[in-house]
């Protein structure tokens, strides 16, 4: 089987590396953080993601996951070099591929003989042609290399499973060599693999997220719909949901999308659709609603309780979704720091997300963290749920409204049963609903 390395220990290099460790393949994940290389080795992981720490140190403990800071080594033990650096966002909502071209001339000069070197990581298309020109460009020798592109699907929170069992695998190749070498990795997953163009499989991803990204503004705008009609949005996605073209999932309506993915994603399709001549003017659509979505609540929070200074606001949830300690972009964040634009104070909580939300949320008197779920409500005019965490459902609602000044519950992830909240004496809002 061949030896694989990975650059970059982020989400998608830790993870992509313990899974293909745990079906038994040898990898070196390296990244140019020590403080994290030496982290991973003695057995600790830098990231909240379920099933990942035993994955981690199962796999290490058996000798097939190693870690480094050196892509030298990288290069000189690997058959295949997976790039899994990030591509972050710019100003003008193009990304910065500086890292996916700093590797690439990394590898460039310690490149002796043939190699796989395969991108992970989301960038734009045709950035697969400018690694394979770098590669030739710096290689110090004349070295036949392939460059592939094989687009990670994963989601934050699920991340382990998704890459375990994951609904398809893509691999964009120039040539057969690749392709049979990439099937051959893949092979214990036992998932569909499509071999396509290395440009279709960068499209891919960006298609896919984008069309992700649309169908839950979709459903935002259905929502408003609802509620300027008395309809129920719950309903109305269910409905839509059962016709397996459309499906149910991402159909939630809410305080809109966030976290390091979607909100990149769409500006840099936009963006370089743009430098291909297309003005992708539906996802710019897009994109306002999801911003329109968080001004709305907003809105609903200020109507309801019309003045909001001094006002004590709950906030469950911090995370940019359930599962996961992501703070990056997270909606939450957003509506915490919009209320105490308006001059409201806040209890925030979340199950995982509080060490991470800190430095961008710092604690004082305008910002009180509380250790519990249960204590969020206590002396407060409102409680708003942010982030979609199940556990909020849990709890204890009916003593929690005894220990509120006024029972007000603003539901942005839309996770309550509205009747019943309103049978324990609660003004419930939700969104389209
Ligand atoms: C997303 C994609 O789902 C992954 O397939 C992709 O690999 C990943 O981006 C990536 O590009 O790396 P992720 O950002 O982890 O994954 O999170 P999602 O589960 O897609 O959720 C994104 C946001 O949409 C969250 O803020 C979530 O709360 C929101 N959302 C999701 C809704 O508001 N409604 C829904 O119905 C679903």
């Amino acid at each position: 089987m061949p030896s694989l390395a990975i650059i970059g220990t982020g989400y998608v290099g830790l993870v992509t590396g313990a899974c293909f460790a745990e079906v038994g393949h040898t990898v070196l994940c390296v990244d140019n953080d020590p403080r994290k290389v030496e982290m991973l080795t003695a057995g600790g992981i830098p990231i909240y993601e379920p099933g990942l720490e035993d994955l981690v140190k199962r796999n290490v403990a058996a000798g097939r996951l190693r870690f480094s800071t050196s892509t030298a080594q990288a290069v000189q033990e690997a058959d295949v070099i997976f790039i899994c650096v990030p591509t972050p966002p710019q100003p003008d909502g193009s990304v910065d591929l500086s890292f996916i071209e700093g590797v690439a001339r990394e590898i460039a000069a310690n490149l002796t003989s043939y190699r796989i070197i395969v991108d992970k990581s989301t960038v734009p298309v045709k950035t697969g042609e400018k690694v394979a020109e770098t590669i030739r460009r710096y290689a110090r020798t004349k070295v036949d290399f392939d460059v592939v592109s094989n687009p990670e699907f994963l989601r934050e929170g699920f991340a382990v499973d998704d890459l375990m069992h994951p609904d398809r695998v893509v691999v964009g190749v120039s040539g057969p060599r690749p392709a049979a070498l990439m099937r051959e990795i893949y092979e214990p997953f036992k998932a569909p693999i499509i071999v396509t163009d290395t440009n279709s499989a960068e499209l891919i991803k960006h298609a896919a997220n984008s069309f992700l990204a649309l169908k839950i503004s979709y459903i935002n705008a259905i929502a408003n719909i609802c509620e300027a009609s008395g309809a129920n949005v719950l309903e109305v996605a269910n409905g839509m949901g059962m016709d397996e073209r459309i499906g149910r999932r991402f159909l939630n309506a809410g305080i809109g999308f966030g976290g390091s993915c979607f909100p990149k994603d769409l500006s840099a399709f936009i963006k370089i659709s743009e430098t291909l001549g297309h003005d992708f003017r539906l996802l710019k659509e897009v994109q306002k609603i999801n911003a329109d979505q968080m001004d709305r609540f907003v809105k609903k929070i200020t109507d309801t309780l019309w003045v909001l200074k001094d006002k004590r606001i709950g906030v469950l949830g911090l995370a940019f979704k359930q599962n996961t300690d992501d703070v990056r972009l997270s909606p939450a964040i957003e509506l915490c720091n919009r209320l105490l634009k308006e001059g409201a104070k806040i209890r925030v909580y979340d199950p995982k997300a509080m060490e991470k939300a800190k430095p961008i949320l710092p604690p004082g008197p305008t910002v009180e963290y509380v250790d519990n779920m249960q204590d969020v409500p206590v002396g407060c005019d409102a409680v708003a749920i942010a982030t979609e965490w199940p556990e909020f459902g849990k709890l204890d609602w009916a003593s929690a409204r005894q220990q509120m000044i006024a029972p007000i519950l603003f539901d942005g992830r839309n996770l309550l049963d509205r009747l019943e909240m309103e049978s324990l004496g609660y003004l419930y809002k939700g969104v389209g609903r």
